[in-house]
């Protein structure tokens, strides 16, 4: 089946997320390998439990970001995927890397994009006084966190929310929004074209498909 690589830099849940649909049968992927850039990522744990190939690729090894993400891609080319997938990885990415997987790598991020891009997403959301909050799944360009969005879900932000409260929805949400993504991908419904998210032939909105 559609040949996958996931890249992780932590624990993994959104890893394990794909990793259980495809066990259930409701996403037809072969993850053929996880790459972490911190030795220490639980979700390498998460890899090996469910017998699939994991490498720590520690960043700190490099001499430069750009050595590092030739040999991460000289890693991940080993696998030949259709797709890549960021799940929780924490690296800013040269345009080198960006622009050889094009069209073909997924990442999700913690906020409604285009707002809160970068970190700390969920206390600058509850900070600005933010109605709701929510995550975006969207496909990688070089500027970051700004390529077209695919899906989107949002959570409504309490009174006595905290940015851990706050995260644990989000995670919740994103456990349903990245394997619907990828599911989207994999069988060909979602596509790149000049620039754009497509989805089954229609170049959808800024904000990607609402998931509700
Ligand atoms: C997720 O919340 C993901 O949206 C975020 O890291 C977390 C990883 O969790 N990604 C970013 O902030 C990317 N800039 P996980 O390791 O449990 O999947």
């Amino acid at each position: 089946s559609f040949p996958v690589v996931v890249l992780i830099s932590g624990s993994g849940s959104n890893l394990q997320a794909l990793i259980d649909q495809s066990l259930q049968g409701n996403l037809d992927i072969d993850i053929k390998a996880v790459i972490s850039n911190k030795a220490s990522a639980f979700g390498l744990e998460r890899a090996a439990k469910a017998g699939i190939a994991s490498h720590a690729l520690d960043h700190k090894q490099f001499e430069s970001r750009e050595a590092f993400d030739h040999a991460l891609m000289e890693l991940i080319d080993q696998y030949q995927p259709k797709l890549v997938v960021l799940a929780g990885f924490m690296r800013i990415l040269t345009e080198d890397f960006t622009r050889h997987y094009e069209g073909r790598m997924l990442n999700i991020h913690p906020s409604l994009l285009p707002k809160y891009k970068g970190l700390n997403t969920h206390q600058r959301a509850i900070d600005a006084g933010e109605a709701e909050h929510g995550v975006s799944v969207h496909f990688v360009t070089s500027e970051l966190d700004a390529g077209s969005v695919v899906l989107q879900a949002n959570t409504e932000i309490s009174s006595d929310e905290t940015a851990d409260s706050l995260a644990q929805k989000v995670h919740a949400l994103e456990h349903i929004i990245y394997p619907l993504s990828v599911k989207w991908f994999s069988s060909g419904r979602l596509t790149f074209q000049h620039g754009q998210a497509v989805l089954d032939g229609e170049a959808l909105p800024e904000s990607g498909v609402r998931y509700t």
